[in-house]
């Protein structure tokens, strides 16, 4: 039988077992659930009358009639709140235990008591009320006595009347989760529990593959983030829902977190967005830093049938001249479907493909889904049952349900062996020559016909560090403790490599491993609009990298589409065209012309930017900020920018506003306060307006902040783009001086060896620009020379180091200095 034909009859074979599964699985699973499913009667209880109160060195511990409550403070602005009873969480989502000394007072008057820092003040009312004040007495957040019921937590906080709540992690509605603006977007009540969406959503689909119980609130009042160190299923809920309390606690609307086990301890802190962020990823951990080829052009599918298919596709990109730094492959690529396998028949020369592959600048990356084939002839699962790494039930029996390659196991990432032995297992694709891996269906996910497509709650018990518990609490860690095993894996057999991951599940801190995507987005014009906010809300929640697959995952965009959604992924964080397996090719020049065109240029220009790029990704290093940030980031008392989501900020230079209509144009753009360059034509343009800006097939308004720097690099060359900063008309008086500053970050690019950083500092007078340059690091300036393009400002004259250069180009072209002078306006 020729391959053809053996394939295609395994592929019938193999989707009629996997159809059986997914009707088996079920019902099992439902059979199973039944026992479980007591409708608790109990009445839900507030924590009673205060009795007694203590303080602690970093704060205070209360003790109610029915809950016991303490409050901790980390930094002076990060206090951690704890109430009980309740299993305390195992700090999967933590990285920092240590916390300097913070001094604290206490004081009890006769209803309340008060914790206090330099920055913050707790009042603890004699019911379990808790309100957060700054040092001027203005509350930033009222919170209500919570509700216990049996394992139960539910937990509220008043809602300002303006106030907009961002995060929890992916959703798939509108920026403010409180204010969807359509119908479409609406939902409810956003749940904790990652769940696979197979093979299509759209907005209002909730939830979604990642959920983090962490949200920030913006308000004219105070701004803060909450995070839940809670990984139960849970709902959040921020509308005027009914509230069981006394009349004195009327709030209007209230913010609610109901948590269905678990011990309720949650962080709170305050402060502008940006210092949210910054204490928020103290707390949960830093992004990683990714290795440089992570931030180009990624092309996928699912449907690479073969090695020689991946191999056109490369030529593709060559013959068409466009750049490309990684090629992902999905199932196609394992031995029917089997983690870590290859098929020696599709892929019989992966080890020598990489290294062509690598020769040309291209990594690959290979999919891999938690689920190990539970199966007699899979040396995996037999080592896998042997050192008792999978998940079971309380009678011993390993957990099983059906995924790509039958029916599977599942690793018990909670165990610390589970993870060791699950990170041995990397070596074999890595020593072939793997870049990076891509952890898919990882909720974990599994093929159902039918309800919650997953592992049964109750009954999956997990290891959770030797404590055990079951999969309601394991289920929302289970790809971020993947993700730990497989970064654990990469900086063990590749030290002189950063780990790359993709994962499509995940909790809080997986920002610490891995990148994500948006999963499975529907094919639509709706979908493209879907993503800005999905993707902002995700930085917001602590994970800056991530994208979603150019063109939606299912159907077929038209060129059109494909064309937006290209232009407004090239300034996205993680770039990549990836689609399903039944939809047609798609890559830049599927289309034809001028689609092929249009995205090469917009490829040329996400290459040019790397440096831009590769510096807001090590300023997530060192602050947490997502590289993609909302309209309100550096104007947050502009209430006109709080629901902005249709478009982003790219660092503090540059203003995306992606087109997301079909047949559009032109499109409208609020401007943040401040002056700003088209930065097709370098028009100027007046900050806190709305404008109009052409959008035509080939163009997306992208705007740059006056007095800011795009840098970027062209053959050997750093090209910096300055972007004068405007002087203001004062009347008649001498014109203020200006001055700003930027800060390039490079290294090798990959492993953990030197940098440097380059910090330029433009001041403008009223007839002069000053440039200097300043170096700190150890890394050689990797450039042969800087190219200096100047917007805004047409220059007469030019010094470097105080010797007068001649001006015939646009730009100037020069070897490293300390200081250009240009004199003109
Ligand atoms: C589901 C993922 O979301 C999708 O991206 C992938 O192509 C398929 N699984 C097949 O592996």
């Amino acid at each position: 039988m020729d391959l053809g034909k053996f394939l295609s009859l395994n592929l019938r074979l193999v989707k009629l077992r996997r159809f059986l599964g997914s009707l088996i699985y079920p019902i099992q699973r439902d059979r199973l659930a039944r026992h479980h499913n007591s409708k608790i009667s109990e009445p839900l209880i507030t924590p009673g009358k205060i009795l007694q109160v203590e303080q602690t060195s970093r704060g205070g511990k209360f003790s109610f009639e029915h809950a016991e409550l303490e409050i901790c403070f980390l930094t002076p602005d990060l206090v951690q709140i704890d109430w009980k009873p309740g299993v305390p969480p195992i700090p999967y989502g933590i990285v920092q235990q240590d916390w300097s000394e913070v001094e604290t007072t206490f004081s009890k008057e006769s209803d309340r008591s008060v914790v206090s820092s330099s920055a913050l003040k707790v009042i603890v009312t004699a019911n379990g009320s808790l309100e957060f004040q700054n040092t001027n007495g203005q509350t930033i957040r009222q919170e209500l006595p919570p509700l216990h019921r049996s394992e139960e937590w539910i937990h509220q906080a008043q809602l300002r009347s303006k106030e907009c709540i961002y995060g929890l992690g992916e959703r798939a509605t509108s920026l403010d989760l409180r204010k969807p603006k359509s119908k479409k977007q609406q939902i409810a009540a956003y749940r904790m529990w990652n769940s696979d969406r197979p093979g299509i959503y759209g907005s209002g689909v909730d939830p979604l593959y990642l959920c983090i119980p962490t949200y920030l609130s913006l308000d004219k009042s105070g701004s803060y983030l909450v995070f839940y160190e809670n990984s139960y299923p849970a709902t959040f809920s921020f509308t005027d829902v009914e509230n069981s309390y006394p009349a004195t606690f009327n709030f209007k609307d209230v913010a609610t977190a109901a948590f269905e086990g678990g011990a309720l301890r949650y962080y709170f802190t305050f402060g502008s967005p940006a210092e949210v962020l910054e204490r928020y990823t103290q707390l949960t951990g830093r992004p990683l830093l990714p290795p440089r080829w992570a931030l180009g052009y990624h092309q996928s599918r699912w449907g690479y049938e073969t090695e020689e298919e991946v191999r056109k596709t490369v030529q593709g990109f060559e013959t068409h001249n466009l750049p490309l730094s990684a090629i992902h492959l999905d199932i196609d690529c394992q031995k029917e479907f089997r983690a870590f396998t290859i098929d020696p028949d599709r892929f019989p020369k992966l080890g020598e493909f990489s290294q062509e592959l690598a020769a040309k600048g291209v990594h690959l990356i290979a999919i891999n889904s938690p689920g190990v084939k539970a199966d007699p002839s899979s040396k995996l699962f037999l080592e896998g049952k042997a050192q008792e790494v999978f998940c079971r039930r309380a009678d011993g029996k390993i957990v099983t349900a059906p995924v790509w390659s039958g029916w599977c196991a599942f690793p018990d990432f909670t165990n610390p062996l589970a993870r060791h032995w699950w990170s041995r297992q990397y070596e074999y694709l890595l020593d072939l020559g793997i870049s990076g891996f891509w952890h898919d269906m990882n909720e974990p996910a599994v093929l159902v016909l039918w309800g919650d497509r997953t592992l049964p709650a109750f009954t999956t018990l997990h290891h959770m560090e030797s404590r055990g518990g079951d999969h309601r609490e394991a289920h929302n860690v289970y790809g971020l403790l993947q993700a730990r095993a497989g970064y654990e894996a990469l900086c063990e057999y590749q030290p002189q490599h950063r780990p790359f991951i993709v994962a499509r599940a995940g909790w809080a801190g997986l920002q610490r491993y891995a990148w994500t995507w948006t999963g499975d987005i529907e094919t639509s014009w709706q979908g493209l609009r879907q993503t800005i906010p999905t993707i902002l809300g995700m930085g917001l929640s602590g994970i800056p990298y991530s994208g979603s697959d150019i063109g939606g995952f299912k159907g077929n965009p038209s060129p059109e589409l494909y064309i937006r959604w290209f232009q407004m992924s090239c300034f996205c964080p993680f770039f990549r065209t990836h689609c399903a397996d039944n939809a047609k090719p798609r890559t830049p020049w599927s289309f034809g012309e001028p689609y092929l065109s249009i995205a090469r240029e917009f490829l040329q220009l996400r290459y040019r930017l790397l440096p831009y790029f590769y510096t807001l990704a090590w300023e997530a290093t060192q602050t947490g900020h997502p590289l993609m940030r909302p309209l309100f980031w550096y104007d947050y008392d502009d209430e006109r920018l709080w629901d902005i989501d249709d478009a982003f900020f790219l660092g503090d230079a540059l203003l995306v506003c992606p087109v997301v209509e079909s047949g559009v144009r032109s499109r409208n753009v609020i401007l943040p306060k401040g002056h700003w360059y088209n930065f097709w034509d370098d028009t100027l343009l007046e900050g806190e307006n709305q404008i109009t800006l052409d959008a035509p097939l080939e163009k997306i308004p992208l705007l740059v902040k006056a007095g800011k720097i795009l840098s970027m690099e062209q053959e050997q060359k750093l090209v910096l783009h300055i972007y004068a900063p405007v002087t203001e008309d004062k009347g008649q008086e001498v014109q203020a001086k200006i001055q700003n500053s930027y800060t390039l970050y490079s290294d090798a690019g990959d492993g953990y060896g030197a940098w440097r950083l380059d910090k330029f500092r433009i001041v403008r007078n009223d007839n002069s620009l000053e440039l200097s340059w300043e170096q700190q690091g150890n890394f050689a300036f990797p450039y042969q020379s800087v190219q200096i393009h100047l917007h805004g400002f047409q220059p007469s004259q030019a010094y470097i180091d105080g010797k007068e250069i001649a001006l015939e180009d646009k730009y100037l072209e020069c070897n490293p200095f300390e200081q250009v002078y240009f004199q003109g306006r």
